[in-house]
């Protein structure tokens, strides 16, 4: 890419443009689902211990790596160590697999805000109305494809500033949103007297940890912070020399932890008060869509406004990280392949398609269909969080705290402002992360390979 760099104008601009892409789908249905699914308020501490940890040194490392090289990802490695360049592609490789199943999601999310939109929201919180979707062929597929084609028309006429105006008016209503339905919920929670589902979020039950609550954990960190994907260290590159480092990486993580925070709140709270049990409690990536129906439902006439209001706002805030992973895809192959912006555009297109087919027919007509015992959306997601978004932060660590050494990147930080945690990202950045990633991840890929072979059981922690 050897195009002027445009930069952000000062540290509001870029603490919005990279919150943009951080805040997505990722906090609002993910981070609650695993959540829900690990133990709640023990996965809720082990990320908030890792997000102000990992979270941090990886992210001022990579902002920083961005703004010393002007460059993106391949280019900033290569520039820094030829022999690393190989990190640089594998980060690359991490949003072309996220994109197209992302991109069913955001599907999903289209379809709720339809059916608000066209007065079924309360329809939509029947038993069995998600599962008669999903399990369906054409209509997840229809809906699919138009987020994507969606996304597509907006990289291809190269339009992502309207949507960031409106994404920027559109994000702190999204906000405030979320903070009143997730009260709501834990009011709906409290009106039997015992919290419940307040209780399971947020004390942490001991007895639910393990080195997979932590992999899960890490891989959402990473998901959620747009983190060990190359894509911080695009945003770094163009982050002008005085704008403060350490403090904006601050911010973005306040940001991003709360509307996740939030977004549990609302929806795990609410699948207690509504099922009355926890038997819904791992449902996985369809818990969203099952549980906030009920809860606009129990609004009444207004539930159908909250529901549509608040549908429209996911979906601006999924188009946006969409529309980031789907520029990052574009760029790389444009630049590997000395192909036109336009022709760029529809390869990532199809290609993303056919990726993302499997993904919508996989809790459908393909629900047969496992690999390593996971459906195939499960199946990717598990293969860019847990393995790939790792591997490459393994990397990432190695390379900062012992081939540039970690006072390339505090000089860097050091340009704009003092570093107050100077001493810590020393420590995570060299010892911690590395040791604690590989440790989680021989053992986690054990555990999910355990599924097929048995005898691997005995491997994991
Ligand atoms: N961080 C986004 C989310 O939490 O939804 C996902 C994401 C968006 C990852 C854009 C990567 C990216 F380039």
């Amino acid at each position: 890419m050897n195009e002027k760099r445009s930069n952000f104008t000062g540290k509001i601009g870029f603490v919005l443009a990279a919150a943009g892409s951080a805040v997505g789908l990722g906090n609002i249905w993910r981070f609650p689902y695993l959540a829900a699914k690990y133990g709640g308020g023990i996965f809720l501490l082990v990320y908030l211990v890792l997000a102000v940890t990992l979270g941090f040194a990886l992210m001022t490392a990579e902002i920083a790596i961005g703004r010393k090289t002007g460059l993106s990802a391949i280019g900033a490695f290569k520039k820094l160590n030829k022999k690393y360049a190989f990190v640089g592609l594998l980060a690359a490789v991490v949003p072309a697999i996220i994109l197209p199943y992302y991109s069913v999601i955001g599907g999903w999310v289209t379809k709720y805000l339809f059916a608000f939109v066209s007065g079924n929201g309360i329809e939509a919180a029947a038993d069995g109305y998600f599962g008669a979707f999903i399990s369906s062929t054409w209509e997840p597929i229809g809906w699919f494809m138009m987020f994507i084609g969606l996304t597509a028309l907006v990289v291809l006429f190269g339009v992502e500033k309207g949507i960031e105006k409106v994404s920027k008016f559109m994000m702190p209503v999204l906000v405030v949103l979320t903070v009143a339905i997730a009260a709501y919920s834990v009011y709906l929670d409290g009106a039997d007297g015992n919290f419940e589902g307040l209780k399971y979020y947020l004390i942490p039950d001991f007895s639910h940890f393990s080195a997979t609550t932590v992999l899960a954990a890490m891989g959402q960190l990473f998901y959620s912070m747009s983190l060990a994907m190359g894509i911080m260290i695009t945003y770094g590159s163009y982050m002008k020399k005085d704008v403060n480092l350490e403090s904006s990486v601050t911010n973005i993580e306040i940001f991003d932890t709360g509307i996740a925070f939030f977004a549990g709140l609302m929806i795990i709270p609410a699948v207690f008060a509504v099922s009355g049990s926890d038997a819904d409690v791992a449902k996985g990536p369809t818990l969203m869509f099952a549980v906030l129906p009920n809860v606009f439902k129990s609004m009444g006439t207004v539930g159908q406004f909250v529901g549509a209001a608040f549908f429209i706002l996911v979906l601006f805030a999924a188009l946006t990280s969409s529309i980031s992973l789907m520029e990052t895809v574009v760029s790389i192959i444009s630049d590997k392949f000395n192909l036109n912006r336009k022709k760029s555009c529809l390869v990532v297109f199809i290609g993303a398609v056919l990726v993302g087919l499997p993904s919508t027919l996989g809790y459908g007509p393909w629900a047969g269909v496992t690999i390593i015992g996971m459906q195939f959306l499960d199946f990717f997601d598990f293969i860019s969080n847990n393995v790939l978004m790792p591997i490459v932060a393994f990397f990432t660590c190695v390379f900062v705290g012992f081939v540039i050494k970690p006072k390339t990147v505090i000089e860097e930080v050091k340009i704009s402002s003092n570093f107050r945690r100077e001493k810590l990202f020393v420590f995570v950045i060299k010892y911690a992360a590395p040791v604690c990633i590989v440790l989680i991840l021989i053992s986690s890929v054990l555990d999910a390979l355990s599924n097929v072979i048995p005898a691997l059981k005995m491997f994991s922690i």
